[in-house]
């Protein structure tokens, strides 16, 4: 039985969901809407208006919860929700996805617009499963094989204030180091879909001096930009966003000024990424990060 529309929104990947409350999902509806998020990647739930509670339970359907952050302080009094909030800096326009430096980056990240500006401010989420199809056989080979080395010891938010305040969220981002070798290709665990699991985190590549790893993620990362890729969703108050974190990676352009914008984000915890030989990921400096994610 379905009791909403899945309208698919953008060319290869997003999808909105029509006629659902997200308060209000059975177990069968939830079946439906996790084979979606497979499926689409993304799905955007328009004026849902959710409150902390709402969000978290909604999350929560997809899996156990992470804290709000490795090493971000939380929302006040909501350990598992992190504020997305342009006026602190929190500014992500670099393409990434979420907490890569760890060995259990989240399964999915979920968003929640609080405030959003009437124009701009919007989220860009690419799939890096056409990325890694739209590679030319040769290159798809040479990443098969390729590790990353994703650390947090990066400023990937670009707070626009002064040096000051863009000093203080580096040392507070960097205050334990993460360090993770994962596979350049990674395989979806539950669809087995091979993407490209790079983004911002991922700063070099396990045998490759700092000039080839930086030449080898740029053309990697070019085919996961490239605009057939990319979904853009342009938020309205209220909404509600869900993306597959494994799959995908997102952009948020800075290109409000310094209108308001406010957005809660809640991940759901995922497991040890796998490459196309089996081999899992591993740590490299810091330890699970078990106060963040709970065991996978
Ligand atoms: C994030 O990177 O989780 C935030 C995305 C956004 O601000 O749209």
């Amino acid at each position: 039985m379905t009791d909403f529309d899945i309208r698919k929104a953008g060319g290869r990947l997003g999808a909105e969901v029509v006629g659902l409350d997200v308060r209000e999902i059975s177990d069968p509806l939830f079946a439906e809407l996790n084979a979606a998020l497979l499926e689409h990647k993304a799905l955007v739930f328009r004026g849902q208006h959710l409150d902390d509670a709402g969000q978290l339970a909604f999350a929560a359907r997809f899996g156990p919860l992470t804290g709000a952050h490795p090493t971000v302080p939380s929302a006040e009094d909501q350990p598992r929700i992190l504020k997305v909030d342009g006026d602190e800096g929190i500014r992500a326009n670099n393409w990434h996805t979420d907490v890569t430096f760890v060995h259990t980056p989240p399964k999915a990240s979920t968003l929640r617009g609080v405030v959003v500006p009437p124009y701009g401010g919007n989220t860009l989420i690419a799939n890096s499963a056409t990325a890694y199809t739209d590679l030319p056989g040769p290159l798809r080979e040479l990443a098969d094989r390729l590790w990353a080395v994703h650390t947090n010891d990066y400023d990937y938010v670009q707070p626009q204030f002064d040096n000051e305040q863009r000093q203080e969220h580096r040392k507070v981002f960097t205050s334990t180091t993460y360090r993770t070798a994962h596979p350049v290709v990674r395989v979806h665990p539950e669809t087995g879909e091979r993407g490209l699991f790079i983004g911002g985190f991922a700063q070099s590549i396990v045998g490759l001096s700092t000039r080839e790893s930086r030449a080898v993620l740029e053309l990697l990362q070019h085919y996961v930009t490239r605009p057939e890729n990319i979904f853009r969703v342009q938020w309205q108050p209220g909404d509600l966003v869900v993306f597959d974190n494994r799959i995908t990676q997102h952009y948020a352009p800075d290109d409000y000024g310094d209108l308001p914008r406010h957005l809660r984000r809640v991940t759901v915890a995922g497991d040890v990424p796998v490459g196309v030989d089996g081999r899992e990921s591993r740590i490299i400096e810091g330890d699970r990060a078990a106060h963040y994610t709970p065991a996978a």
